[in-house]
């Protein structure tokens, strides 16, 4: 072998578009079409047409930029469609592609497969929610947090258990009001609100929020105020000397599902028919109009904006208005049927996460003797996915 052998320049591994240690997967073969795409297969049987241009983009030597692993072609810059004059296979399996230009590339065959398998989708490497009712748990799912911060193997358990149920509880973690916050901020960015990185809920004397009395609380989601309400909440129990104050939790995606089965004109109402939301803080404003059970746009997940305090007029035609509150009254009525709900008490070194725009949380009354003491703090969906794909690198590459 020469060094004009282009193959052999670049005979180690191609770089891919990303930071993922794929699993090389020789292919079977190459062939390049006239309407600028390369078929390429693997010998289990496995296809995938590949677009000329989409190559130019994130092959090596061409658009890939190593450090950054990015694309560096702006748009207009992109050759023709027509402009891979030759593919084949390497001796090793990678794809080689020939451009007009006299440029050579290797391509990553376990990367090109990745993508055939749409393991690049946002979803792939998460685990599949599951819908779960009070038939399915007697207390959320569970693990000993003793050592999270120090076990990876833990921390990937309980995002995972966080993405499948939107729901999980560590037990055994140390009740410093400092915890919570150190926890999340291990799993990624905080989401800081108007309340703070870390907040604590406890009854105050003079409360700006019932969240901040010992009143009940029912099944609800935090900020529907917000435009992207916050993907998780963790709540951390530091002190618990109260009478009362247990948690609630209910899977408001399958109470919506049974809305749907049961109930179809709430579901109707819930589902098109809108609020406004505002917080009436002193010093903070925030507002944000859109039905109860809000499934966005297209990719979008779904999003629970459920709390009364905080809801401030319908947003609808008043013919519209009856159905809206009756519909408002059923789904209520069924997040806090046992049917549903979980009940379940808080204990010092309980810290439960939960999926803020999914479930619906709640808690019983407490009494004012004693101290009941709550440290919080929120991080959005997009972040605490990001942490759990990068721990399962490797594992699913
Ligand atoms: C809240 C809340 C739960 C609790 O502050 O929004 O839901 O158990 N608190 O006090
Ligand atoms: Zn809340």
């Amino acid at each position: 072998m020469t060094i004009d052998d282009a193959s052999t320049v670049h005979a180690g591994r191609p770089l891919t578009p990303d930071f993922i240690d794929h699993a090389w997967r020789p292919l079977a073969s190459a062939t390049r079409r006239d309407d600028g795409f390369i078929d390429v297969t693997w010998p289990d049987g496995a296809t995938f047409p590949a677009y000329s241009l989409w190559l130019a983009e994130n092959a090596e030597g061409y658009g890939l930029e190593s450090r950054t692993r990015e694309s560096t072609l702006e748009p207009r810059d992109l050759p023709a469609p027509d402009s891979i004059t030759a593919a084949s296979v390497d001796a090793d399996g990678a794809l080689v592609l020939d451009w007009a230009d006299g440029r050579r590339s290797r391509v990553h065959p376990g990367w090109l497969r990745h993508v055939a398998e749409g393991r690049h989708l946002p979803a792939a490497v998460l685990p599949e929610p599951v819908m779960w009712t009070g038939s399915d748990f007697s207390e959320p799912p569970t693990l000993d947090g003793s050592n999270i911060l120090d076990d990876d193997a833990v921390l990937e358990e309980w995002l995972a258990t966080l993405v499948r149920y939107g729901l999980c509880r560590l037990t055994n973690t140390p009740t410093d009001p400092d915890f919570v916050g150190r926890l999340v901020g291990h799993v990624g960015p905080i989401r800081d609100t108007n309340f703070g990185l870390v907040w604590s809920v406890q009854a105050k004397p003079d409360p700006d929020s019932t969240a901040y009395t010992g009143l009940d609380l029912g099944q609800h989601t935090d900020l529907p105020t917000r435009e992207v309400p916050p993907g998780f909440q963790f709540l951390h129990c530091i002190e618990n000397t109260v009478q009362g104050g247990w948690s609630r939790m209910s899977d408001g995606w399958a109470v919506a599902e049974a809305i749907r089965e049961e109930h179809p004109d709430a579901y109707e109402a819930l589902t098109t028919l809108d609020w406004v939301f505002c917080n009436r803080a002193k010093d903070a404003e925030h507002r944000w109009v859109g039905p109860m059970i809000d499934h966005g746009s297209r990719h979008q997940p779904l999003t629970l904006r459920a709390f009364y305090p905080v809801r401030s007029a319908p947003h609808m035609a008043p013919a519209d208005m009856p159905r809206a509150y009756e519909a408002m009254r059923v789904f209520a009525t069924m997040a806090r049927d046992p049917r549903f709900q979980l009940v379940y008490p808080f204990r010092p070194g309980d810290l439960v996460g939960f999926d803020n725009r999914r479930i619906l949380h709640g808690r019983d009354a407490f009494e004012s003797a004693g101290s009941r003491h709550l440290r919080g703090t929120y991080a959005d969906h997009d972040d605490l996915y990001s942490r759990l794909r990068v721990l399962r690198r490797g594992m699913h590459s």
